[in-house]
């Protein structure tokens, strides 16, 4: 008797998902090993095991989860990121962003920075890390009590980053070299937030705190 039109289906179906997620385990493999051969570019600033350098004012990036690194890739090549006038360092991370000239591309090389385990940078900058707890409040509503991140929220990790990039970052937001594009919906979040903080102070002491918090890896 010849299968039924419904069991030829399902042995088709059967067939095809297995062949699908062969593929993809082979692809996995594949992206980590193109990543790691694109971020030979990145770590000319970056540092080859992403932990950051002052000098370039790049950050680390080491660990950070790949959704967010794509998410800011996007942005850098979209020009949502590193779009205003006087903000060189992002106009020089935009250029970088665009050499990755695919989707697939940007996918590959923030699977392979996830991997790297977080870097703990030196502290750079004096500030009072229990007023800036107090600050911190509000915060970790989205970045997490222990800057940890939060997907959901698209909130970054903030424990394990360099403080001098930190201040830098709130810096932008409130002045609008970030996160005052159109389309940049997460940063209009940001710069509400960053502009909760009244001077460079508050920046300060805020960031104090944060670098109290250990990094957690690049789950979250
Ligand atoms: C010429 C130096 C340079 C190179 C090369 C470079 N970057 Fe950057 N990158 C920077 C700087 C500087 C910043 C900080 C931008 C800012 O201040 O907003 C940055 C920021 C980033 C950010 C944002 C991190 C965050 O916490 O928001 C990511 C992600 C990133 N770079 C990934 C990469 C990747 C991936 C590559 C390689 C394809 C790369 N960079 C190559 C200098 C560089
Ligand atoms: C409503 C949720 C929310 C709150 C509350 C919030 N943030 Fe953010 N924060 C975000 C999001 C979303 C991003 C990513 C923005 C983007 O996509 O460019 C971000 C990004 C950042 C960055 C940039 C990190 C990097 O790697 O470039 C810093 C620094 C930061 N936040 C600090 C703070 C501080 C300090 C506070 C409290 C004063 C705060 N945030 C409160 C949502 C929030």
């Amino acid at each position: 008797m010849p299968p039924s039109r419904s069991s030829t289906l399902a042995i088709a179906a059967l067939v095809i998902s297995v062949a699908t997620s062969g593929r993809t385990s082979l692809a996995a493999a594949q992206d980590l090993a193109r990543g790691a051969a694109e971020y030979q570019l990145c770590a000319a600033c970056h540092g080859d095991r992403g932990a950051g350098d002052e000098s370039h004012g790049a950050p680390a990036i080491a660990g950070l989860p790949a959704w967010y690194l794509t998410a800011q890739l996007q942005k850098f090549r979209a020009g949502q990121r590193g779009y205003a006038r006087g903000d060189d360092t992002g106009l020089q991370m935009r250029p970088m962003a665009t050499s990755l000239h695919t989707d697939a591309d940007v996918a590959d090389v923030a699977a392979y920075v996830a991997t790297l385990p977080p870097a703990t940078p030196a502290a750079t900058l004096p500030g009072d890390a229990v007023h800036g707890q107090a600050l911190f409040a509000p915060c970790s509503a989205c970045h997490g009590p222990d800057g940890g991140g939060n997907e959901a929220l698209k909130a970054p990790r903030l424990a394990g980053q360099a403080d001098w990039y930190l201040l830098a970052q709130l810096a932008k937001f409130r002045s609008g070299a970030r996160g005052a594009h159109k389309d940049d919906v997460t940063g209009a979040q940001m710069r509400a937030m960053a502009s909760t903080l009244v001077d460079e102070q508050a920046m300060r002491d805020v960031v104090a705190y944060v670098r109290t918090l250990a990094p957690t890896g690049g789950t979250k």
